[in-house]
């Protein structure tokens, strides 16, 4: 996936569309929790009007002592008005009937009585008329304006139902007129206020992680105090940090180049002296033979430290190879290469058992042990012990392994102890670079371990590496 791809986001998954879907969603299950009540009592409302006709009619009808004998197109009239097919009013056990001079027989019929008002029921009797086929016929039963009277009214359910529908329409209409407009305000608004500095933050973030040398692309800041406004001073002064830190390790860098062309030329020259002073050393007359070792050694101690500081300069560069490796013989071959191994004063035992197979970079880790075997042979070198020792023991565990190097010697000098694996200072004694242990510790973990120092009060000295284990082989 090329830089681009991967941060300019899917265009569906874009956060403009995702808040755009969710307003619109959310304003629609809103108006639906409206519509449904909204919907029943517009019914009740509807149902009602009807019912005051038919209260009207039974007014009328109470007033004349025979129904029968009113005119047939009075009544005719009144049940048009009414757009009723028929009118009951039932009163003290008594009931009265207007209809249609000629009946149409009803179906099926339902009843909605408005005698119960609860939302739930209206709202079922809505959905009914709603869902319903074509074709039925409504008995509404009501109370009359007297007491104990009750009308009801037999009409054909359709009238209501095309209202409802017109009702509806317009609500969806209207919806979807306030979602529009709500949508866009909102996102205008959500769109100024986040989207648009998040997609400034990850465009600078982009455009800088390609060019970090260039302090043009530093983000500037905005004052503002919320969330974005933190993010955007801390995004502009991590890279800052960053644009400084990379132009200081360049300088380090070009340093070090220059450091390593010296002392390449130094080392070189060293050389030639060494070669010299071998001569001189062959000479007769007894004061060159008193002094020449003295220009021998140091010159030796000096051609050591040129070279090793040019190793510690190659180290850097290498990434380890990991490789299942024998960690007996890997501790075998860098006691022999520490000259550690058939010591004529030290006694060296390894008791790593046999098969214990770590994973890592023979040729590095092989180089921490030789460091830390040396340091033990020379620690041992200087005496005070009466029988020097070196001992490597190794306890397997589930994923790794954890490698003890302890020798009986004086243990570390204070000075080592304070500046422990820090390049260049934490040695004492003369000739000593400070390098081994840092470097050992640098490997170790570039090669997923980790080296340290054990202090247990006693005697001599005790390192403790944990090394990954090569799980397949276990
Ligand atoms: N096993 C040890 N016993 C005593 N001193 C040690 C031991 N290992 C390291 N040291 C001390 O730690 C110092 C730092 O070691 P190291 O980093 O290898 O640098 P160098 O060997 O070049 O001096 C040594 O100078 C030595 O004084
Ligand atoms: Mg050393």
């Amino acid at each position: 996936m090329s830089d681009e791809s991967r941060a300019s986001p899917v265009r569906l998954a874009s956060l403009s569309n995702k808040l755009i879907a969710a307003i619109i969603a959310v304003i629609f299950l809103v108006e639906v929790v409206i519509y449904l009540p909204s919907l029943a009592m517009f019914r009740a409302t509807w149902l009602d009007d009807r019912l005051r006709v038919g209260v009207v009619a039974a007014r009328v009808l109470d007033a004349v002592p025979d129904v029968m004998a009113l005119p047939r197109n009075l009544t005719d009239r009144l049940l048009t008005s009414a757009g009723a097919n028929a009118i009951v009013y039932r009163r003290a056990g008594q009931s009265q009937l207007i209809e249609l001079a000629d009946p149409v027989a009803p179906d099926s019929v339902v009843t909605a009585d408005m005698r119960q008002r609860d939302i739930g029921s209206l709202i079922a009797g809505a959905l009914d008329t709603l869902l319903a086929g074509p074709g039925r016929t409504l008995r509404i039963v009501g109370e009359g304006d007297l007491d104990e009277s009750l009308i009801e009214i037999l009409m054909p359910e359709a009238p209501l139902r095309r209202d409802m529908l017109d009702y509806s329409r317009n609500i969806v209409l209207v919806s979807l007129g306030i979602a529009a407009v709500m949508a866009v305000a909102l996102y205008m608004l959500v769109s100024r206020l986040f989207i648009l500095p998040v997609q400034r933050l990850s465009r600078n973030i982009l455009r800088f992680r390609q060019a970090p040398e260039n302090a043009a692309l530093i983000l500037s800041a905005t004052p503002r105090r919320d969330e974005i406004g933190v993010l955007e001073r801390e995004l502009s002064a991590m890279e800052s940090e960053l644009f400084s830190m990379l132009r200081q390790q360049r300088h380090l860098a070009d340093l070090g180049l220059a450091v390593a062309k010296i002392n390449h030329d130094l080392r070189n020259t060293l050389t030639s002296a060494q070669l010299l002073s071998d001569q001189v050393a062959t000479l007769d007359d007894p004061k060159v033979q008193r002094l020449a070792p003295r220009l021998v050694t140091t010159l030796d101690k000096a051609i050591g430290f040129a070279q090793s500081v040019l190793d510690y300069g190659r180290e850097a560069a290498s990434v380890p190879v990991l490789a299942p490796v024998d960690l007996r013989t890997l501790l075998e071959e860098a006691a022999f290469e520490a000259r550690l191994a058939g010591h004529p004063d030290i006694a060296f035992s390894n008791r790593v058992p046999d098969g214990v197979i770590v994973l890592v970079d023979a040729g590095q880790m092989g180089r921490v042990f030789v460091n830390l075997l040396k340091n033990a042979r020379e620690a041992l070198e200087q005496g005070g012990r009466d029988h020097p020792a070196v001992v490597v023991s190794a306890e397997p565990g589930d994923d790794n392994v954890t490698i003890a190097v302890s020798d009986n010697g004086l243990g570390l000098p204070p000075r080592a102890k304070e500046n422990l694996f820090i390049a260049f200072e934490g040695s004492a004694r003369s000739g000593g670079t400070g390098l081994g242990l840092a470097i050992a510790r640098e490997l170790t973990a570039a090669n997923g371990g980790i080296l340290r120092y054990v202090d247990d009060g006693g005697p001599g000295t005790r390192f403790e590496l944990v090394l990954p284990l090569d799980i397949h082989r276990q």
